[in-house]
């Protein structure tokens, strides 16, 4: 039941501190002393491949990342769809699949596992899935039933799940140091709390922003390395629920062309990873030029000032609380059901 929220997507985006409190009860114990990932009973990998579509596949950029970070484990995404087209079946020795997806029915990843002969680890909401079947070993996410069409709490549990995975195998491999892994896992037990303020800040502000933003046609998520998969995250709320056109670029990339689409008052959302710094000199020639700025980052004065200490191997995941709220916000604006829009269905079951 939705409560007191107006849609789902609200109630979903809201319940994310509590889902992330309930899966790091569970999945913290077993982290520092690399269980969580020694319980798998899966060897060693020496290379990652992970598979997912659409907000899992951006969940899948920040852990794959995660691994190699930590873990200095090779890993790539691979979108489940292009699978065939890009993974050379004589390319999977030593490779590990991990296949992220929330119902754990998506077609296209199910499809893409017929042709992987390797172990394969699920990271799913549904532990009795096809995809939890089919899979050697699965990580739950428990972050109960989604009912909007839009993944936000599904996405946050992902990551943290993936992130949790990752730092075990980093302490189970030893590639990290026990002090480097319990820093990581301190970062991991501040996450609810971190979430909850993101949540509180960032709803006033969506709510005004989205007002002076509901009649723009096209907007800009623009981030570096950690943050980009956020980037592209909130680019994807953005489209599905408000039907506004969203491009994702790195920050250096703007320079390189995509400049000159920018006019007085293209709504540019700016996430910080790492440096705020390293941001600096995109947002300055974007202002310059008449862009609204719209800073998700740890400085006071920023839009939305959702983040804060030292930048986790998982990037800034708080950002995207404020852009699932900036979406939703701009989708009510414009009359739209942010809970069941245009074309989807929660589960995409069709090749
Ligand atoms: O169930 P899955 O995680 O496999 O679904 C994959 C995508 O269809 C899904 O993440 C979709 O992109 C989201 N509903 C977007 O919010």
């Amino acid at each position: 039941e939705r409560g007191a929220y107006d849609d789902f997507m609200e109630k979903e985006i809201a319940e994310q501190p509590a889902v992330v409190g309930r899966l790091l009860e569970r999945l913290l114990p077993e982290v520092a002393d690399g269980r969580l990932w020694s319980r798998t009973g899966l060897a060693a990998p020496a290379r990652l491949r992970f598979l997912a579509c659409g907000s899992s596949r951006h969940a899948a950029e920040v852990v794959a990342r995660t691994f190699g970070l930590l873990g200095g484990v090779p890993a790539e995404v691979v979108v489940a769809s292009e699978h065939d087209e890009l993974v050379a079946p004589g390319s999977q020795d030593g490779v590990l699949t991990v296949a992220i997806s929330q119902s754990g029915e998506t077609s296209d990843v199910l499809h893409a596992l017929d042709a992987v002969r390797g172990p394969v680890l699920a990271i799913t909401n549904r532990p009795h899935s096809s995809l939890a079947r089919r899979s050697d070993a699965v990580l739950e996410t428990g972050a109960g039933p989604e009912i909007g069409v839009a993944a936000t709490k599904t996405f946050t549990a992902q990551v943290v799940a993936g992130a949790a995975l990752a730092i075990a195998h980093a302490a189970a491999t030893r590639s990290l140091s026990r002090r480097a892994v319990a820093q990581h896992g301190l970062q991991l037990g501040s996450l609810p709390g971190r979430l909850a303020a993101a949540h509180t800040t960032s709803f006033p502000v969506a709510v005004a922003l989205a007002e002076e933003l509901a009649g723009a046609r096209s907007f800009f998520f623009v981030s570096r390395g950690a943050g980009l998969p956020y980037a592209a995250e909130g680019a994807l709320k953005l489209k599905e629920i408000t039907y506004r056109n969203a491009e994702v670029l790195p920050a250096g990339e703007f320079k390189h062309g995509p400049i000159a689409l920018i006019e007085q008052g293209t709504p540019v959302l700016l996430l910080e990873s790492g440096d705020p710094a390293r941001l600096a000199g995109a947002a300055a020639e974007l202002a310059a030029r008449g862009a609204r700025v719209i800073r998700v980052g740890s400085g006071r004065t920023d839009t939305f000032p959702v983040l804060s200490g030292p930048a986790p191997a998982w990037g800034p995941l708080e950002s995207v609380v404020a852009l699932q709220h900036l979406a939703r916000c701009i989708a009510v604006a414009l009359g739209r059901d942010a809970d069941k829009p245009r074309n989807l269905a929660k589960s995409v079951t069709v090749l």
